[in-house]
Parts: C-alpha cells; structure tokens; sequence
C-alpha cells in the first residue's frame, strides 16, 4: 500500500457480517500493484443503518464500495442509479460514485462470467443446468440467458422459486431475444427427465455442501453426474465441494468459485478507478487469495 496520505481514496465494503472477507486482500493488491493511492476497508453496517451509511459514504467522498449479505437487495432503494442487469436481477454488491450519488452494479454476474471465459468455458448455444433458485442461481440463470445460451433447466428443491425464476428470466430475456423460452424450471427430484444423450455444464448455486458441511451435495445421484462434462461451484470454501468430486468421479472437469470472487473484485476495482487491469495482475492477486485459503489448485 501507498503511504496514506491527503491523496488516499477510500473504498469498502458494507456488509453484516463482514470480518471473513476476502475484499481487502483483492483491492489492496490490485493498488499496490498499481501503484495506486487507495486503500479498501470492510464497514459493518448493523440492520436498519445502510441508508445512513451510503449517504455517510457519499457525504465523506468514498469512491466505491462492495455490497455484501444481507444488503444487496435493499440497497437499490439508496441509489441514484441501476444498472439495467443489476436492476433485472435484483441485487447489486458495487456502488460507484458518480455526480449526485452511487450507481449500483452487479459484479458477482460479471465475476461469474470472466472465471468461465478463464477456464474456457462458453454459454453461448449450450444447454446448462443451474442448481438451486436463491440470489445466486438468480444471478446465473440471467447471465446465461444473456449471453444467448440455447437452454437453462433450473433445478430447485422448492418449485416455486425456480418457476417464478424461470418466468422472469424469459419474459426479459424474451423482450431481447424473441424465440422460444430459455429457461425450464423443475424440481430438484425431478432431474431425471433432463435428456441423457448430450452433456452438460452445470453451475452448482445452491448452499449446500459450504464449509461446514463439507460431506453434503445438493445431489448425490451419480446417474445425474453421468450427463455432465463441467461442473462449476459457486462455492470456494471448501475448494473442493463434494459436487466437484462427484463430477471428476464420472469424468467431467470440476471448478470452484474463488475465479468468481476474484473477477468480481477486478470489475468493481476497474469501474471504481476507470482502469482496466491485465491477466497476469489478476492472477497474482488470485495466487494471494490462495495463499490466504491454505490451497493451491
Ligand atoms: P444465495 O443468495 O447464496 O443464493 P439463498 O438465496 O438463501 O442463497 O438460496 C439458497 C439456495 O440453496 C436455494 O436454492 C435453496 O433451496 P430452496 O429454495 O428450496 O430453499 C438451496 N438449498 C439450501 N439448503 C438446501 C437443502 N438442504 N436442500 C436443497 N436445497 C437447498
């Protein structure tokens, strides 16, 4: 870091809680290694303080902050401005300040994309399978209508959350690209009817199987396993799930989420500063966050 000076920018993060974060160790790495004079903070918020802290944050010329749990819906209401995907979605974890108050955006979709695009993973045309219908699974089942995937069959032990998913994502997906409804929502116990003669990516975005419960996946049918050929989890701890192993066991390549984390916080570190930061940065940056989880895959 820059010795902090009358120049140092402030960034953070807001969040309840927010003392396991890995952020500071993200954006603090990326100024270093630009040598830029700015430092990143993590601010926990207690329930009923977010408005005063993001005008508090405007008010003290804080350049940006993150958004995490469990902030990232109500935050919208003290913006100035959404972005169009972040408002679809419905959650926002990046607010950059701009003339009158923040603009919210929402990273983690983007992080989520740029650690695909990393391990050479593509959506567009492809036929994928989402687990789970919370925030998250909400967030994928947009990014893969987005980028023009052929088909999302969206699995969730609670029907409701996914149809109601389902239907949201292909009405404006719909408006986009006019064509036949992308997304399929189904029952968790319902994933035997998904076609066995191709395979799939499928993208794990349920809770299940995140530190402690380590021995648990949301499906432990390996017939299941059989039609997948990547699997990716969006958890990073523990990293490796045991969705990940159940994949590997039946052939597929298997990823965790920590690229995500990462390229969520480039984004945010780019659109706070106006910056575009290189691949061999980010994935220092990634070599410190390993470090920092005791792993090295
Ligand atoms: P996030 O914001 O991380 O997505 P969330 O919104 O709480 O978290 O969503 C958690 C997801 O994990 C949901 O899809 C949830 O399924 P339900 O909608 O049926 O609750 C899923 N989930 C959590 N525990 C589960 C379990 N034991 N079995 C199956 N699904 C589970």
């Amino acid at each position: 870091m820059e010795r902090i000076d009358g120049h140092t920018r402030l960034c953070g993060l807001i969040g309840n809680p927010v003392e396991h974060t890995m952020s500071p160790v993200i954006h603090n790495t990326l100024a270093e290694k630009e040598g830029r004079n700015m430092v990143y903070v993590p601010f926990h918020v207690e329930q009923g303080q977010l408005a005063s802290a993001v005008e508090g944050a405007y008010a003290l010329n804080v350049l940006g902050l993150n958004v995490t749990v469990p902030y990232k819906g109500e935050v919208i209401g003290c913006l100035k401005e959404t972005d169009a995907m972040a408002g679809q979605i419905g959650a926002v974890n990046t607010l950059v300040r701009t003339k009158g108050g923040y603009k919210g955006y929402n990273t983690d979709m983007m992080g989520l994309y740029r650690a695909m695009c990393a391990e050479g993973i593509s959506l567009e045309g492809e036929e994928i399978i989402i687990l789970g219908a919370g925030g998250a699974a909400r967030a994928a089942a947009f990014l893969c209508a987005s980028k023009k995937a052929a088909k999302v069959y969206l699995l969730n032990r609670t029907s409701g959350k996914a149809e109601q998913i389902a239907e949201e994502v292909n009405r404006a997906a719909g408006k986009a690209y006019p064509g036949k409804p992308c997304v399929c929502p189904m029952r968790m116990d319902e994933h035997g009817k998904i076609p066995s003669d191709r395979k799939y990516l499928a993208i794990q975005a349920t809770s299940v199987g995140l530190y402690p419960n380590v021995e648990d996946a949301v499906l432990t049918d390996s017939d299941f396993y059989r039609k997948i050929h990547t699997g990716f989890d969006l958890i990073y701890r523990p990293s490796q799930t045991r969705f990940m192993a159940m994949v590997r066991e039946q052939g597929g390549r298997a990823f965790h989420g920590l690229k995500m984390l990462l390229y969520q916080g480039v984004t945010a570190y780019e659109l706070w500063n106006d910056t575009k930061i290189e691949e061999k940065d980010a994935l220092a940056v990634y070599g410190k966050m390993k470090e920092e989880m005791g792993i090295d895959e």
